[in-house]
């Protein structure tokens, strides 16, 4: 008897529950699909974000850094000999629950409201756990993501686009030895990202380097002598380009670079970028612009320390073999004093010292998403050997 009853009682919970799901789908016709579903709502509000333990983000093997060959400052005073573990939330990692599967697009609004919630006190912010593997599923990420994308322009690095339709690009291809000190993304123009997200598709192997170190900008600043700060603050920073034509060259041509073969294009681009751009008769073109060497973050109102000398510096490409053969001015980039003063080896060699001393290191995993506040904290890529690949976005 009592079997019975439980079995009825079962085929009525399931009658009731067919009912539900098929008014909920009608509704949800009726309306063109402009209300999600009862059972989507209840996706979405079974969603939790929890912290991530720090011993989840440390990598086993930190990497060496002092004496490091392909790596500005890693020769000279002040490098520090291995790569810091993570600390003060730096990245501040979240493990992603999502016991009903919520759609990617829902999660990545999920997502971003907690970025906007939360990068200001943590501005590096690492969410782990997401239902995601592949570069397609990054750029589902980038199309949901409800801020506009910015497009790489002028950039004198080697990249490619992942998805030109979703905007994402390859980190970086530069030749994988190279290590790339920590900077913000595109601060040697006027149009650099307010955010840069970085994907994980494939985490580099343990022991193998290829971590992104991670640093506050403020940390930075504080770490700085005065002097040096001082100096740049007055002069400022000229950051000048040359890209050749690609009937010239190959590597880092500017119709590559600018992603285009018109020529106004690139001076439209380049204008609108700050810049201001020579043509070379050869056809080669020459871009330049002198910028601060501080800014004040619009939000907090910090003071940080926000230029690419180091990075942009001729010594960065002297280390290319492609590029050991090339005069000075047809590098793809150099960095001098804003009154056109070359930058003392010194200075450099502290810069990059004192931004590798502030760096930390994390241990990627495979469909990480990692946001960061770009005016706040710097990134970087610790060479590697092995596979490695991530891709990244940003966001105006
Ligand atoms: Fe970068």
């Amino acid at each position: 008897m009592k079997l019975r009853h439980l079995q009825q009682l079962r085929r009525t919970v399931s009658r009731i529950r067919a009912f539900i799901s098929d008014t909920s789908r009608n509704t949800q016709l009726s309306l063109g699909g402009n209300i999600r579903s009862s059972s989507t709502q209840a996706s979405i509000q079974s969603l939790s974000f929890e912290p991530l333990p720090r011993e989840d983000l440390v990598p086993r093997v930190m990497s060496r850094l002092k004496g490091r060959p392909f790596m500005q400052g890693s020769q000279g005073e002040g490098c520090p000999e291995y790569l810091a573990e993570p600390k003060e939330s730096l990245p501040h990692g979240v493990l992603v629950h999502n016991p009903n599967q919520a759609s990617l697009e829902e999660l990545t609004i999920k997502c971003m409201e907690y970025v906007e919630d939360n990068i200001t006190s943590t501005p590096a912010i690492l969410f782990r756990n997401l239902p995601v593997q592949t570069a397609q599923d990054f750029s589902t990420i980038a199309k949901a993501i409800p801020w506009k994308g910015l497009e790489y322009k002028g950039a004198p690095n080697f990249r490619n686009k992942a998805d030109k339709e979703a905007g994402t690009y390859t980190a970086n291809d530069d030749p994988c030895h190279f290590s790339i000190a920590p900077h913000n993304e595109l601060s040697y123009t006027n149009a650099y990202p307010s955010k840069i997200m970085f994907f994980c598709v494939q985490e580099p192997g343990d022991g193998c380097g290829g971590e992104t170190p991670l640093l506050r900008n403020s940390e930075l600043l504080s770490k700085l002598d005065p002097e040096v700060v001082r100096k740049f603050e007055e002069k400022q920073v000229r950051y000048v380009r040359y890209f050749p034509d690609k009937k010239n060259k190959e590597y880092l041509n500017w119709q590559h670079v600018y992603q285009t073969d018109d020529r106004r294009a690139v001076e439209s681009q380049a204008r609108a970028q700050g810049s201001n751009i020579t043509w070379d008769p050869s056809g080669d073109l020459y871009v330049w612009q002198n910028r601060p060497a501080c800014i004040y973050h619009p939000k907090t109102g910090i003071k940080t320390w926000f230029n690419q000398i180091v990075n942009g510096n001729a010594s960065y490409y002297r280390m290319l073999p492609v590029l050991a053969e090339v005069p000075d001015n047809q590098l793809p980039t150099d960095t001098c004093y804003g009154d056109g003063s070359p930058i003392e080896p010194a200075v450099l060699q502290h810069v990059a010292a004192c931004k590798w001393s502030c760096a930390v290191g994390f241990k990627w995993k495979k469909g990480d998403l990692l946001v960061l506040d770009n005016l706040a904290v710097m990134h970087g890529r610790v060479g590697f050997k092995g596979d490695r690949q991530i891709l990244v976005y940003m966001t105006e």
